[in-house]
């Protein structure tokens, strides 16, 4: 089986790409990532002499490198990640947002049409569902109700993957889970940022009150449910995936403090993230009973473990803080 994996060199991509070479031995990988600030080959190093694996530098938003891609490659399956991914870097300009995974999206799923790809998994972000109050979940039956210009452009994309299902009969499925955490997060995160500005010695900028709510699940329990979704998921539905970890942003930065051994005082108040949703969780009911999944990762294991990743990792986030990374891949790269 050959499986097309778009944005594999980004974080939950890289994951999934591993996660899949290590388990499945039967299932060859064609890596489509653009390499934009976000994506990173150092995250796949060590398989890119793997026969079962190839990264080709292509932007999903280009319909004949991909058409063309998919002629020299059939593949089976297409499991999209490649995105546009931080609120924040949305608010700044929603455009590349809405190129990359509202037209991008499209691009795919015409080409998976023409190329009778089999099977497609649309990775979207309970972020599609908009805020919650103090109570109540996600399900898949919650409307959609975005604010930020990134939930926007995913839920647009959502909606043209399930279009694809009801016209054409294609088999898409698609996931929405909440926020994840783990080693190759690229620093702009919550997460990352706090942990390498801690090894840096620099403050921690929590937005607003901090008190903002999210649902936290270790990358790998995510990669690992996407692919029981590929294998038994039903086509046209949408699975919700998330670990019921609910945290504020201020207990994660205490957390982190604790864990890091470093004074509250390096947490720092700073001005609000404009239309900043109060609250995601998610009811992945559906998943457990129909598909049997699971979280492994309980979360002191995996942020302790994420911790440790950082500390021993500054070869890895160093360069991409000082801009290094992007200067070195420019140069070796090229701009696409
Ligand atoms: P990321 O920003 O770390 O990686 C995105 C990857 O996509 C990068 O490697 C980048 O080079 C690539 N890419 C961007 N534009 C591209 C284009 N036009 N063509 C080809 N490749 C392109 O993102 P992530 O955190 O790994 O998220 C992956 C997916 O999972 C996204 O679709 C995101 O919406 C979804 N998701 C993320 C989270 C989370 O907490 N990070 C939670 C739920 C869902
Ligand atoms: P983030 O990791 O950007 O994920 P998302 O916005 O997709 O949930 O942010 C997680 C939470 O942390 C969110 O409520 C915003 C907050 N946050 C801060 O308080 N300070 C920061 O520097 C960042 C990046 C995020």
């Amino acid at each position: 089986m050959r499986v097309m994996i778009t944005g594999g060199l980004g974080f939950i991509g890289s994951h999934l790409v591993r996660w899949i070479l290590q388990h499945e031995p039967e299932v060859d990988i064609i890596n489509v990532d653009a390499l934009t600030y976000a994506g990173n080959p150092a995250n796949l190093r060590d398989l890119e002499e793997d026969p079962r694996y190839q990264w080709h530098r292509v932007s999903i938003t280009d319909e004949a490198a991909i058409d063309q891609l998919l002629s020299s490659y059939p593949v089976d399956a297409i499991m999209h990640l490649a995105a546009e991914s931080h609120v924040d870097r949305s608010i700044q300009s929603g455009m590349p947002f809405v190129q990359t995974n509202v037209m991008g999206t499209q691009v795919l799923l015409e080409a998976a049409r023409r190329h009778r790809v089999g099977r497609f998994i649309q990775v979207s972000t309970d972020e599609v569902y908009g805020s919650l109050g103090p109570t109540g979940y996600f399900s898949e039956d919650s409307p959609l109700a975005p604010n930020s210009p990134y939930s926007a452009s995913k839920a647009g994309a959502d909606w043209l993957a399930l279009a694809a299902f009801h016209t054409y009969g294609q088999e898409v499925m698609v996931t929405r889970c909440s926020n994840n955490y783990g080693p190759y997060q690229f620093p702009e995160k919550l997460i990352p940022l706090f942990v390498t500005n801690g090894l840096e010695g620099k403050p921690w900028p929590l937005y607003g009150d901090g008190l903002n709510i999210r649902d936290w699940l270790h990358v790998v329990d995510h990669v690992r449910a996407l692919w029981m979704v590929l294998q038994s998921g039903q086509p046209g539905q949408v699975y919700n995936i998330g670990g019921h970890n609910e945290h504020t942003n201020r207990q994660i930065a205490q957390t982190l403090a604790e864990l890091m051994q470093l004074p509250s005082s390096i947490i720092v108040p700073v001005p609000d993230r404009l239309g900043h949703d109060r609250r995601y969780a998610i009811d992945a009911q559906k998943i457990r009973r129909e598909l049997g999944w699971e979280p492994e990762i309980s979360w002191m294991q995996g942020l302790s473990g994420t911790v440790a990743w950082y500390h021993a990792h500054s070869d890895w986030w160093q360069p991409i803080k000082s801009g290094a990374y992007l200067e070195y891949y420019r140069t070796q790269y090229g701009d696409l």
